[in-house]
């Protein structure tokens, strides 16, 4: 199956409602979920699968691993810790959550989501937030590249270089937080401008934007008509001129939170 160029973002979506949630993303036509271990949140994607009338076969669902167990053994027991709390027989992606280059244990998580991937749990595998240097690193110590890094990418923070590296690897990107958690962006003149030529919300043309970059954004709503919404992209096209204003808004601590992965740690 194809990875789609759009997928469903899940953080804080949780229980019961967060499952209706997710199940009403499913039915808006999103086949690609993200989840992580520390979102607390995998059995509630694999209860939204099985509430679902769409075949397993036809999703893809992401789960990642935190910080805390990049110890090659602790990943593979967390691994299959993540596929129990989904009730899932293999997870579709499953990505190293931080690199915690402090810690410099990434590269050993890699090699048990090598091997899980081999025995069949993942089908493919990735990482988030990972630097040029440290994938680097995977390269140099057990030489797999991932097939995905999941990067925050948004217009305050448009990650152009990062992209570079993934386009000369084959390493496909996807945007986290790719509406800027929606937050000053419904704001942004620019933004408003381009949106009222195509008739389009700000959150269609970001998404938009993304996808021309070659971006997969996963952005999140816990409401069934924003996620038609944000669905809404395929059908029209931003100019040269409209994504080169968009690219203006970028700037160096665009970051939503200050997480440079080289310096920031999450467990
Ligand atoms: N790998 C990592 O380190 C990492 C880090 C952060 C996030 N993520 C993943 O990326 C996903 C997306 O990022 P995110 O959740 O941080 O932020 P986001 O998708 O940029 O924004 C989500 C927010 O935007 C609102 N929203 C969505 N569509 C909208 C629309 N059309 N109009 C107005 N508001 C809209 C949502 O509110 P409503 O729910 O009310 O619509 C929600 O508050 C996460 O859910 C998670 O799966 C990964």
């Amino acid at each position: 199956m194809k990875v789609p160029m759009l997928g469903f973002g899940t953080y804080t979506m949780n229980g019961n409602q967060g499952a209706q949630g997710i199940h009403h993303a499913i039915d808006a036509g999103y086949r690609l979920i993200d989840s992580a271990y520390n979102y607390e949140n995998e059995g509630t994607v694999g209860e939204a699968v099985r509430r679902s009338s769409v075949p397993r076969e036809q999703l893809m669902i992401t789960s990642k691993l935190p910080g805390r167990y990049h110890s090659y053994d602790k990943a593979l027991i967390t691994i299959q810790e993540s596929l129990y709390r989904a009730q899932l027989d293999y997870y579709d992606f499953y990505l190293i959550h931080w690199p915690n280059p402090k810690q410099e244990m990434y590269a050993e998580a890699w090699q048990a989501l090598i091997d899980a991937k081999r025995w069949g749990l993942i089908r493919s595998i990735g990482v988030c937030n990972f630097l040029p240097e440290h994938i680097e690193r995977l390269k140099k110590e057990t030489g797999v590249l991932p097939s995905i890094n999941q990067i925050e990418l948004h217009p305050y923070f448009n990650q152009e270089e990062q992209r570079m590296f993934h386009e000369e690897h084959h390493i496909a990107t996807q945007s986290w937080s790719p509406l800027a958690r929606a937050k000053n962006i419904l704001g942004e003149e620019v933004l408003q401008e381009i949106a009222r030529a195509h008739n389009k919300s700000i959150s269609q043309v970001v998404l938009r934007w993304q996808y021309q970059l070659g971006s997969i954004a996963i952005p999140r709503s816990s409401s069934h008509e924003r996620q038609c919404e944000n669905m809404a992209i395929f059908d029209f096209s931003l100019s040269e001129t409209e994504m080169s204003k968009i690219a203006s808004l970028t700037r160096a601590d665009g970051r939503l939170k200050d997480q440079d992965p080289a310096e920031y740690e999450e467990f």
